[in-house]
């Protein structure tokens, strides 16, 4: 796809996207999910020959209309969402996410639509989950949904985690602060079906800030909690945690999202016990779909290269080669 291609079509995607913020996103129904496809996505037909030069056009993202199932607090900072999707939303993997179009709190609009990370999707019961943090206009205008509320979520968006595939016993590492817990939580699911052992690091605030502990365990995944309040989580008993854990069973790939700190901190470990891994960014971002360059960061060309190249967060991530990602 070239980028042309893609901006032309993104141009006519944010012209959706306006018509549904305009909207607010936000309609009290008891309505069934649906999706209105966004062609966004031209994919070049292999099997065609080089002198043709349609494009077959594969629909994978779409600005899906969601109905509200439940939206409560898990604690006084997070709420978790649980929406009914249309089929095309329920194929988003681990490290994907969705452009919310947050609908207005009180007299605040949210202009520009919210990204979100997938936390859980059940397929099976047309079901899509978002863990968020409560924090500005626009979280705070989705903190106000009610069950049978819709809203428009478009997506799925972005490259997720890619799992490398190994002959020996997989040994996945999840590190994850705060709400990048959110990221990592899809990943611990794929991971364990696709037979890795997972052990998920949970660092927080205080205990009362630590989520989905036992989502993760009821998934299979092995649980470490450190916290400040216990004086566990600093950088440097993390490292010791790790290595620890590598010692006793060699982690095979690592994954982190969440703290700058704590990306440094991997990055530099696992080079050094040449544990190949992946890191989910959080950047501002205003379409969401490659067309306006606001998430653009600089990252290296290659592992360990003083070379750098620039990249937009929401198209060529939001998940990245640890080792390629610069810290903020
Ligand atoms: C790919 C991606 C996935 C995300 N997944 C989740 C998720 O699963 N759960 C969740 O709670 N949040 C997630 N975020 C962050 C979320 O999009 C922002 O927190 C959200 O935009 C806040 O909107 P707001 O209007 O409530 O707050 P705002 O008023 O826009 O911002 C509140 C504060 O958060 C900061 N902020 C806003 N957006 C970002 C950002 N993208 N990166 C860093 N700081 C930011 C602002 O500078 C400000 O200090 C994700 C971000 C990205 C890019
Ligand atoms: S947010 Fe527009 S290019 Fe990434």
């Amino acid at each position: 796809m070239t980028s042309l291609q893609t901006d032309a079509c993104a141009a006519e995607s944010l012209a959706s996207d306006n018509d549904a913020q305009t909207t607010g996103g936000r309609c009290s129904s008891e309505t069934r999910a649906t999706g209105k496809v966004v062609p966004l996505c031209a994919h070049r037909d292999d099997a065609a020959s080089a002198a043709d030069l349609t494009y077959s056009r594969i629909p994978s993202i779409a600005e899906n209309q969601c109905v509200v199932r439940s939206n409560e607090w898990v604690n006084p900072e997070y709420k978790h969402l649980v929406l009914s999707a249309p089929d095309l939303a329920l194929t988003v993997r681990a490290g994907q996410f969705f452009h919310l179009a947050c609908p207005p709190s009180n007299d605040e609009v949210p202009y520009l639509r919210r990204p979100m990370s997938i936390y859980r999707v059940a397929p099976e019961n047309q079901r899509i989950e978002f863990l968020y943090k409560v924090q500005g206009v626009g979280t705070r205008g989705l903190a106000q949904l009610n069950r049978g509320d819709t809203l428009d979520a478009l997506g799925p968006l972005g490259k997720g985690f890619d799992l490398p595939a190994t002959t020996g016993a997989a040994h996945v590492l999840l590190l994850a602060r705060g709400v990048g817990l959110a990221t990592m939580a899809p990943l611990a699911q794929e991971a364990i079906a696709a037979g890795a052992r997972v052990t998920a690091v949970l660092s927080a605030r205080s205990p009362s800030l630590v989520m989905s502990a036992d989502y993760l365990r009821d998934a299979g995944a092995d649980i470490v909690i450190v916290t400040d309040d216990d004086q566990t989580s600093d950088v440097v008993q993390v490292e010791h945690l790790i290595r620890r854990l590598h010692a006793s069973r060699p982690v095979t790939f690592a994954t982190t999202c969440g703290s700058n700190r704590l990306l440094s901190m991997l990055q530099r470990v696992a080079a050094e016990l040449q544990i190949p891994g992946q890191i989910a960014l959080e950047q501002h971002m205003g379409c969401a779909i490659g067309a306006c360059y606001a998430c653009v960061r600089p990252f290296r060309k290659s592992a360990g290269s003083d070379e750098l190249t620039y990249r937009r967060v929401c198209l060529d991530g939001p998940v990245f080669d640890l080792q390629e990602t610069t810290s903020w």
